[in-house]
């Protein structure tokens, strides 16, 4: 695996591959690297002659420094990760390197960037859109990778990559979880050991959501669930939205494609999911 740290060099080795006919799949990840970015990876070598993964942690997408400052940070462990997955390039820049220019933060996401991860976390998709945008213009990937968990922020990618016409695929891929339905996460190298089967419930409660779809309405399902993570979590938010336009829903003929979204606190630990309701 040849390990780059600057976005010329790396763009003058991709373009020749490029030139010489190769597709190249993109998996940007902030490290910490688990199962589920291995996933991504093993996808994107099945459907691209070579791939490149990136580790970044963007300070633009952290609106609390201590967040910032606690994720973890494993580039030992994955580097040889990703030795053993056969990825073919890492990329792992400096923010001097990456953010040269200045980059403008002033995106309009319409109802994507409304509700859920943006009101808890103010100009959080503002930084993942100028991150991702440097990457695609850097690398030019003809397929990126990325994990459904994040499910607003795929969202967000898709609309940046229509609105800049970008020449990328983006590829959603569906979460890894435990056996017990934790979904994996980078975060969950900050759970103490006792609180990984409680940390589960969050994946019953989204499952309890699409058993009883009809005993309730959407925001009453929503509302219960928060009421009852509320005992072990510190819940900011159950919302059961359109998976397309991230609205809430009123009703359930309001969607065809109804999805519930959580994030919650475990001791400190931030963790989100989601889950879709049609079953
Ligand atoms: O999901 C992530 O790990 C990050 O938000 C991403 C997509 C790598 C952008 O920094």
């Amino acid at each position: 695996m040849k390990h780059f740290t600057s976005s010329n060099a790396i763009s003058r080795q991709l373009n020749k591959l490029e030139q010489a006919g190769q597709s190249i799949g993109f998996v940007p990840t902030m490290g910490a690297l688990h199962e589920g970015h291995m996933g991504l990876i093993e996808r994107a070598k099945a459907e691209n002659n070579v791939v490149v993964c990136s580790i970044f942690v963007n300070p633009l997408q952290f609106n609390r420094q201590v967040d910032l400052d606690t994720y973890p940070d494993r580039m030992k462990e994955d580097k040889a990760m990703l030795k053993s997955q056969d990825c073919d390039f890492l990329f792992s820049p400096t923010k001097e390197d990456l953010y040269q220019e200045k980059p403008a933060l002033d995106y309009d996401f319409g109802s994507l960037g409304r509700g859920m991860e943006a009101d808890y976390r103010p100009g959080h998709f503002e930084g993942v859109a100028a991150v991702i945008d440097r990457f695609l213009r850097v690398l030019k990937p003809s397929r990126a990778y990325f994990g459904e968990k994040d499910f607003q922020q795929l969202a967000i990618v898709k609309w940046l990559v229509e609105k800049e016409n970008f020449d990328t695929q983006i590829v959603g891929c569906e979460t890894i979880r435990f056996e017990n339905g934790l979904a994996m996460s980078s975060r969950n190298y900050n759970l103490a050991e006792e609180d990984f089967k409680t940390a589960s419930e969050i994946y019953q409660w989204m499952k309890f959501c699409q058993k009883n779809k009809g005993q309730f309405e959407p925001q009453e399902l929503a509302a219960f669930c928060f009421e009852k993570l509320k005992q072990k979590f510190e819940p900011e938010y159950v919302t059961i939205a359109d998976e397309n336009n991230m609205k809430p829903l009123e009703k359930w003929s309001d969607s065809k494609r109804p999805r519930v979204f959580i994030a919650a606190y475990l001791s400190s630990v931030r963790l989100i999911d989601n889950l879709s309701l049609i079953n």
